[in-house]
Formats: C-alpha cells, sequence, structure tokens
C-alpha cells in the first residue's frame, strides 16, 4: 500500500499609512497558467540525452524582486504585491494564500510548514508553524491489534495534525509585512470568488489520488461525483472564499475559532478524527533560530527541528568540506560516491534521533560540530558503506515550495504541506485537510509513506510535532549579499534535492535553470540503495557504483522524485525558476 501511494506522490507549505495602488485586477475567468510540465510523464530535460533541457518558460528574472512558485496565478499575485508597495514577506503571505485556492495538492490553509526569512545582512530568522499531534494522540494509534502499522497515519481524519498554516503566516505577517494583512489575502479571496480554470497538471494530479481512495464524495469541487474535475472546469470555491474572508476580518480567530473551527471539530465527530476545539485554539507557530554553517565561503541559512533539512543540509555541508566536489566530473563515481555516503550518514542521523525540540532532547550542537562531520567523513571509503554499518549515535507527496525577494534585501524561503498529495482529501468549509500524522513514527522500525524508517524521537506524543524534511534555505555571499532563496517539495527527497541545487550551484558553477532542471539522484540511508534519474550517471559511472558495492536503482518511475524553486542573484538582478517536473512561474521585476 505504502509503495503504491509513494508512486502516486512521485508523479505527481506593520502596517503602511501610505495609500497604495489598488489590486491589480485579474480577468474575471482565469486561464490555466500556460506554463505545465507533466508530472507523471518524463520530464522534458530526460529527452536531451546530452544534458539537461532547459525550458526557459520556467525562468523568471527580476531587477529588483521575484517570486517563484508552483503555480502561475501564486507567483503573479505575490509579485503584485510586490509591485504594490509590499515587501518579500506579504510577498510570500499572499503567494500561499493563493497556493491554497489554485494549487489544492499543497498549497493550503489547514496544513502547515516552515519558512526561513532573511530580514537584512547577516539577520535571519525562522518560524515553524508545522502541525502538531492532537491532545488525545498516542503513541501508538496507528497500530493495529497485531501491532503493524495501519493506513490510517494518511487516510481519513486521524491522519489530520492540528494545522498551523494561518498562524504561521498571520504571524509572519504581523512581525514583517508592510501591507495591510486583508490586503495580503484579497487576491486569494478575489480567486476563489471568481473562479480560475482547472489546467491538466491540476487534473491529473485529482486523477492520481483517485485510483487509491476508490470513491471521493468529501471534495465535490474536486471530485465531483467522485470523479477528478475535468480540464477547463471553472472552479469556483465560495466556501473557501468566505472562510478566507473571515481570517481577513478576524485573522487567526477566523479559522481557529468560531464557525471554521466548528466545523473541523464536526467533521472529526463525525468520521472518527480525533482533533479538539481546545487543541485549533491552542495552536501556537512558534520563532527559531535558523541553523547556520558555511559552505565553501557562502553562508547557508535553513530550518531547524523540528524540520529535518537543515541539521542534515548542515552535516552533508560540514563533511563534504574537504573535498573539492567542484574539480570532480559532475554525476561521476567521485562526485554519486561521496555525496552518497554523506547522505547515508546524514539521514541516519536524522532518523535515529531527530524530534520536535519541545519533546526530545538532541544531540544538536553534535551534530553541528566540525569535530563530528570530520569523525564520520573518516569511515567513508572508496566503496559503499553498508547502511547497516553506519555509525549510529546513541551508542549503542505534495508539499510546495516559495520563494520571494525584494529590493531590500529581504527574502523568503517558505515550505508548506498537507503531507501527501491533497492531504487527506477531506474538504471542510472549501479547504482539505492535511495528512501529516504519517510523518510521526508509527512503529519504529517500520517505513512511513517516504520510505523513512524513524526511531522513538519521532514517536507520537500529544501536543508534538512531527519530524519534517522540509528544507527552506537562503544564503549570503562571502561579502553578507543575499545570494541564493531555495527550497523544496518531495518527502524525504527534499534535503538531497535542496543540497543539490545548492551545490550545483557553489561547486559547479550552474546557474539557476540548469541547477533546478539537472537529473538528480537519491540516498536516504534506508532503504540501502541509490536513486537515480534516468540520464543522471553514464554507463560507466553506474558500473564503478556497482562495482562498489551501490545497489542503484535507475530511472524506475517511483525513483526520484520532487521539484525545487529557487532564485539566485546573476549579474543584472534575480534569476527564478521552478521545476521542470512540477512547473509554476517565476515572475520578476
Ligand atoms: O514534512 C515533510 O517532510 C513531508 N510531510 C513533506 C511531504 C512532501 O514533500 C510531499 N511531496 N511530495
Amino acid at each position: 500500500m505504502k509503495r503504491l501511494l509513494l508512486a502516486f506522490l512521485i508523479v505527481a507549505c506593520r502596517r503602511t499609512e501610505e495609500p497604495t495602488p489598488p489590486p491589480r485586477q485579474p480577468p474575471q475567468v482565469r486561464d490555466a497558467a500556460p506554463v505545465v510540465v507533466d508530472a507523471g510523464k518524463p520530464s522534458p530535460y530526460r529527452t536531451d540525452k546530452s544534458g539537461y533541457h532547459i525550458d526557459a518558460a520556467l525562468t523568471g528574472k527580476g531587477k529588483t524582486s521575484l517570486v517563484a512558485a508552483e503555480d502561475h496565478f501564486a507567483a503573479d499575485a505575490g509579485e503584485a504585491i510586490l509591485k504594490a508597495g509590499g515587501n518579500a514577506v506579504d510577498a510570500a503571505v499572499t503567494t500561499a494564500f493563493v497556493l491554497a485556492v489554485t494549487h489544492p495538492s499543497a498549497g493550503n490553509i489547514a496544513g502547515g510548514g516552515f519558512a526561513v526569512v532573511r530580514l537584512g545582512k547577516n539577520k535571519f530568522t525562522a518560524i515553524d508553524f508545522r502541525e502538531t499531534a492532537p491532545g488525545a494522540a498516542t503513541a501508538n494509534m496507528f497500530l493495529d491489534a497485531g501491532g503493524n502499522p495501519t493506513k490510517d497515519s494518511l487516510i481519513g481524519d486521524r491522519a489530520v495534525g492540528v494545522p498551523g498554516s494561518v498562524e504561521g503566516l498571520y504571524e509572519l505577517h504581523k512581525k514583517y509585512g508592510k501591507k495591510k494583512w486583508a490586503e495580503v489575502i484579497a487576491p486569494a479571496i478575489q480567486i476563489a470568488t471568481d473562479g480560475f480554470k482547472i489546467d491538466e497538471h491540476l487534473h491529473e494530479g485529482l486523477e492520481r489520488i483517485t485510483h487509491f481512495r476508490g470513491e471521493i464524495k468529501t471534495a465535490p469541487l474536486w471530485w465531483p461525483n467522485g470523479v477528478p474535475a475535468a480540464v477547463g472546469t471553472l472552479a469556483k470555491n465560495p466556501e473557501l472564499a468566505a472562510t478566507l474572508k473571515l481570517i481577513a476580518d478576524k485573522g487567526p480567530d477566523g479559522f481557529y475559532k468560531g464557525v471554521t473551527a466548528q466545523a473541523i471539530v464536526d467533521e472529526m465527530k463525525k468520521n472518527g478524527g480525533i482533533i479538539t476545539a481546545a487543541d485549533l485554539a491552542g495552536y501556537k507557530a512558534v520563532w527559531r533560530d535558523p541553523i547556520h554553517t558555511e559552505y565553501r565561503g557562502k553562508q547557508l541559512y535553513t530550518m531547524p527541528p523540528p524540520s529535518s533539512g537543515g541539521v542534515v543540509v548542515a552535516l552533508v555541508a560540514n563533511m563534504l568540506r574537504g573535498k573539492d566536489l567542484g574539480k570532480m566530473p559532475w554525476h561521476g563515481f567521485d562526485h554519486v560516491h561521496n555525496v552518497v555516503e554523506v547522505w547515508r550518514r546524514g539521514y541516519a542521523a536524522r532518523n535515529e534521533v531527530l524530534g520536535d525540540p519541545k519533546y526530545v532532547k538532541m544531540p544538536t550542537q553534535k551534530l553541528l560540530s566540525q569535530d563530528y562531520a570530520d569523525e564520520l567523513a573518516k569511515t567513508i571509503t572508496d566503496k559503499a558503506t553498508p547502511s547497516k554499518d553506519v555509525p549510529g549515535l546513541i551508542d549503542g507527496k505534495h508539499t510546495t515550495n516559495l520563494v520571494t525577494v525584494d529590493g531590500a534585501g529581504m527574502a523568503v524561503a517558505m515550505t508548506t504541506t498537507l503531507n501527501t498529495s491533497f492531504g487527506n482529501a477531506v474538504m471542510v468549509n472549501g479547504f482539505l485537510l492535511n495528512n501529516e500524522m504519517d510523518d510521526f513514527t508509527s512503529k519504529p522500525g517500520s517505513p512511513n509513506v517516504f520510505g523513512l524508517v524513524q526511531g522513538v524521537a519521532n514517536k507520537i506524543e500529544p501536543g508534538k510535532r512531527m519530524l519534517s524534511s522540509m528544507s527552506p534555505t537562503v544564503i549570503e555571499d562571502e561579502k553578507g549579499e543575499l545570494y541564493m532563496v531555495v527550497g523544496g517539495q518531495g518527502g524525504s527527497h527534499i534535503i538531497t534535492e535542496v543540497w543539490q541545487t545548492i551545490s550545483n550551484v557553489i561547486d559547479f558553477g550552474m546557474p539557476i535553470d540548469q541547477a533546478v532542471a539537472a537529473p538528480r539522484f537519491h540516498h536516504q540511508h534506508l532503504p540501502d540503495e541509490v536513486l537515480v534519474d534516468d540520464d543522471s550517471i553514464s554507463e560507466d559511472t553506474a558500473k564503478q557504483l556497482q562495482a562498489a558495492g551501490y545497489k542503484l536503482a535507475i530511472g524506475k518511475p517511483e525513483g526520484v522524485y520532487g521539484s525545487v524553486t529557487a532564485i539566485l542573484r546573476t549579474s543584472d538582478g534575480w534569476a527564478g525558476s521552478v521545476d521542470p517536473r512540477n512547473g509554476g512561474a517565476a515572475i520578476g521585476d
């Protein structure tokens, strides 16, 4: 079941007194975004045997500002707010709310996420709006009588974590936004009211999850009579518009209290869920200090626990510091071997000891120390280390990323999710619920939907945040100037795809479109295999890797998945790129 689900995932988170110009008026009926690449079909770059296919339509340039997101309407609305005098935070919040309307597989108001924010030179912060386990959750709630994991962590209302997005976006905007709260939500309300045309990309996403859920009756907007809404259907969502209006008028109370909260609780009571009114009213986003690490002179700021992304990215950077990757042939044996071995060790640590810092004592300092990275790096030989032999620490689909930059150097990398595509596919008052409970360890040693084999540090406890792989990252250059903003979707693959995009730029000097589109490989400690994109490595390299003990899975449909959005500084401003694997738009000014 989990493999099947995974296959679906692959194919497939101050107001100003000055007068502001009226928001850009969108056309009454919106047509599908022009730039869409079919997930599920071979990505366009695979057709170019000589390298990677770059689609100019997926890249945008900006002299002062830029927004890149996995949906054209969302990127467009974010950039419009910037043009109307908003800053990078306003743009991120607007983009995120529009994603909740037009990109329902991952954009959300009932999911959660993380954002890393650059406030100015050497000044960074991060906000954690990850979902939490409901108060009545228990460690074994997803085990059957025989002690085996059930599908309830993914499907149905017990899969739902207490949503964090509305609180997170509100807090982020309250502290650092410039435009009025109602103004940043307005574009989402307008699109939900006027409607937008369902394109092929969205249609295929809806089709994909119908297969494993059987008949879907819970979200008639997206699956009328249980059938995916047709391409070209005008999707109007007045219920969501009304919910967003409540949030615009009352802030988080419009979601966590009153009729919206009541509707969530009613849905839970009706279908065996356990989220209560008190769980909703008690949800709080948390400000955190980003993890900071240096890599080849660049300063990386990324997400700390309860995301594992930052710790693994930093550990990987520390382990690779002594290896001159840029001098190795790109995707040749030395490159793949060194990177996989480092990931193997990084994910082993992730899976074993990381969790919500409020509940788990973690050896974070040790994990982030150069001494520890050096010690681990010394265990890398010229052969594959079997994952079972990786030294332990204790002795013993669907997410979306958006990136924004403004003219003042403020930048946001935000990843938000319902977990798998369309979350649990249950709709309440116009919005879909998440199925984030599957990110916890249902049973130590048993893989979750992303194949992650996790430990007790990430066991379910009431009020706890489930461990994540989301890795929004902002990078400054040697002079402290904003350099790169990056993040991605793809469950456990997020960390390796974000890492490869950063390394493609820093180690191999690729422009951002190539760095994002290039074929990738992936390894996460367990299972003990290396997933490799078609055309990602030569036959010779494959043979060398196999001879060194690697089990390779090349070009499997359920192989490497996930997509990245990123912005890079260029000589004349910004270049932003969205991934050919999932489409979207990068729009600058
Ligand atoms: O937080 C996490 O790590 C996962 N819930 C992310 C899910 C995801 O990226 C799905 N996309 N394919």
